[in-house]
């Protein structure tokens, strides 16, 4: 396999430029992938405390041979817990069978909450005493990075947030670029393609390059400089998604697939998703 990309974050840490994401599937789904793409060579985790498989993840975790310290495992804050920071990363902790996390996100501003702010206060304590080696959050928009900046002098070092070339959220990644955010993208494959793998430009590139559409769709992502984290539970796709160090995109076939935006969203809009169940 040929070499796999880092980013460094603003705190100065380093994250692979693709990651597994494990929503939707179960604790034994999570495990076997997880598995898979750590014997593979993905070394970066994407889980949250609301996918409910934390335990599946940390069941591959504790029995994989490569090294924690070239592990990225990422988990979630969820809504409900706000106001309970602590508790909740380290009950995540406990069922990741790990001592600390690599990156600890915010899963939703859910301003109507009014809690955003304070819970990013006890994310920044968390870090300090090394829980958390970086700090970010989820489906944050500008106004909301800017108040967490503003009130607590610490700026998030990555945003997760829903990008796929039906929603290529050109605007917020050149925002974030220019604060120095680290842009994540989640569903980076329209959740199974929507349509996107059958357009004509995904088509002609993947003839182009003989790769198949999601991965001329996950290269579009490590291209734009993004982190992407696409999702499946298929062994064979696990290792397809990796496979994408060998060719590189030129900048006029990364605007051409930018053409395909239609700023359709998969997911809620974070600026009125106020599920706190
Ligand atoms: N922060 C947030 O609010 C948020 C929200 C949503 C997602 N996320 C994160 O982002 C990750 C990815 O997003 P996602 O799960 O919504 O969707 P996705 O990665 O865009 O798409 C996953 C779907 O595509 C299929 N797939 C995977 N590789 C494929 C390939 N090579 N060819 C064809 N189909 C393929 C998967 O099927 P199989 O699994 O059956 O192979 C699955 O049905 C999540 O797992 C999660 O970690 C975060």
């Amino acid at each position: 396999m040929d070499k796999q990309t880092y980013i460094t974050l603003a705190d100065g840490n380093r994250m692979p430029q693709l990651g597994l994401g494990v929503w939707q599937a179960t604790n034994d789904q999570a495990e076997n992938a997880v598995h898979t793409a750590l014997d593979n060579g993905y070394r970066s985790i994407d889980t949250a405390a609301i996918y409910q498989n934390e335990e599946g993840v940390g069941k591959a975790l504790s029995t994989t041979s490569v090294p924690r310290e070239s592990l990225f495992i990422t988990t979630k804050l969820w809504n409900t817990d706000q106001q309970h920071a602590r508790k909740a990363l380290t009950d995540s902790l406990k069922k990741l069978q790990l001592d600390y996390v690599d990156l600890y996100l915010m899963h939703w501003p859910v301003p109507e909450q009014g809690h955003y702010v304070d819970a990013w206060q006890q994310m920044i304590e968390l870090q300090k005493s090394g829980l958390a080696k970086s700090i970010g959050v989820c489906n944050f928009q500008p106004a909301h990075l800017l108040r967490l900046e503003a009130e607590t002098g610490v700026k998030p070092v990555i945003n997760q947030v829903e990008i796929h070339p039906l929603h290529a959220q050109l605007e917020l990644a050149c925002w974030q670029k220019c604060h120095d955010i680290v842009t994540e993208s989640w569903s980076p494959l329209a959740q199974g393609g929507n349509g996107v793998f059958d357009s004509e430009i995904i088509q002609a590139l993947s003839k182009k390059y003989a790769k198949t559409p999601a991965q001329i769709v996950i290269r579009w992502h490590i291209d734009r400089g993004l982190v992407v984290i696409p999702k499946s539970v298929t062994e064979s796709r696990i290792i397809e998604n990796l496979a994408v160090f060998d060719f590189k995109l030129d900048k006029s076939e990364v605007l051409a697939i930018n053409l395909l935006d239609q700023g359709k969203r998969l997911g809620p809009n974070p600026y009125t998703f106020s599920r706190a169940d």
